[in-house]
């Protein structure tokens, strides 16, 4: 490991904090993800952060976004409960939830903003990545909550919310995870490739399951989802993060084959549809 302060989960670790049905659970229990995401132009992130969220294993994912996204992912993934809001609308007809998904695919005009608004909001921990990271950068009040908070940035996304150059961030991405956790109170997932999970008063867990396979378009969305179904089933944003982490890396790999008898690239669904089989190793 890089240096003191610095530590990694194992697999066993991971196993322990992950949530797992009891005997007498229900879907309600087990926990209840709702997830904002996709626009008419960005289909395919609602579709991928929903895929990451169900194939994880939440109880319930209810999925609220415009019209085109819903249409998309009520095709792939039935088992979602979705509502169709109008522009401008926010969250409080969508049902109860334990955590909030915002961001992949939302686009970042007004109506955007204002439904960020009304998810940050509520007072369940909430996973901020993507086109929400840019909403909070545009407007630092969006993060002031009490509940809880998970960002979960590339160095670009981290950059513009510090204000600092994405490859200032690139090269010393242990300290911007740490200081950004600080400053802005929250749980920072630091993608690239090496992940970093930074919070205040711990040390920063570090992932290296992962593969440089996983470098294509909507991995980031698929974690964002898996993330948000832990968030729910009752993990800290702490746990949560580095746990989605680990899996997120294993399902890549077993998606992209064995390096000793050949790997290969990995569409982001891919690493959707690996997850059971990596949750069960
Ligand atoms: N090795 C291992 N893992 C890697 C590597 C690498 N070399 N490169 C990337 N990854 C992993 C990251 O750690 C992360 O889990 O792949 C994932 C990529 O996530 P994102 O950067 O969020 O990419 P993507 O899913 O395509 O994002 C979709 O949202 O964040 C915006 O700007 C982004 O428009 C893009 C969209
Ligand atoms: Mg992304």
């Amino acid at each position: 490991l890089p240096e003191p302060g610095v530590t990694a989960l194992t697999g066993p670790d991971v196993a322990d904090r992950l949530p797992k049905p009891e005997p007498e659970s229900n879907k309600y229990r087990r926990g209840v993800v709702g997830v904002v995401a996709g626009s008419d132009r960005f289909t395919g992130a609602a579709v991928l952060t929903v895929g990451g969220a169900v194939r994880a294993g939440a109880g319930l994912v209810r999925f609220a976004s415009a019209a085109e996204p819903v249409r998309y992912v009520r095709a792939r993934w039935p088992e979602a409960i979705t509502t169709i809001l109008a522009p401008g609308e926010g969250v409080s007809e969508v049902g109860r939830v334990q955590a909030w998904v915002l961001g992949p695919g939302m686009g970042t005009d007004d109506d955007a903003h204002a439904l960020a608004r009304s998810v940050l909001r509520s007072d369940v921990p909430v996973l901020v990545d993507a086109d929400g990271l840019t909403l909070a950068a545009r407007d630092p009040s969006l993060l002031r909550r009490d509940a809880p908070t998970l960002l979960t940035p590339h160095a670009g996304e981290l950059g513009r919310l510090l204000d600092v150059p994405s490859g200032e961030i690139e090269a010393r991405r242990l300290h911007y995870a740490r200081r950004a956790a600080e400053e802005l109170g929250v749980t920072v997932l630091l993608k690239g490739s090496t992940t970093l999970v930074a919070e205040e008063g711990r040390p920063v867990r570090v992932n290296l399951t992962g593969t440089p396979w996983l470098a294509t378009g909507g991995t980031g969305d698929v974690l964002a989802g898996i993330a948000g179904a832990f968030l729910a089933g009752g993990l800290s944003c702490y746990d949560a993060a580095s746990c989605a982490a680990y899996v997120h890396g294993l399902a890549a790999r077993a998606a992209a084959g064995d390096p000793r008898t050949g790997e290969a690239p990995i569409a982001a669904l891919d690493v959707a549809l690996e997850l059971p089989g990596a949750l069960r190793a």
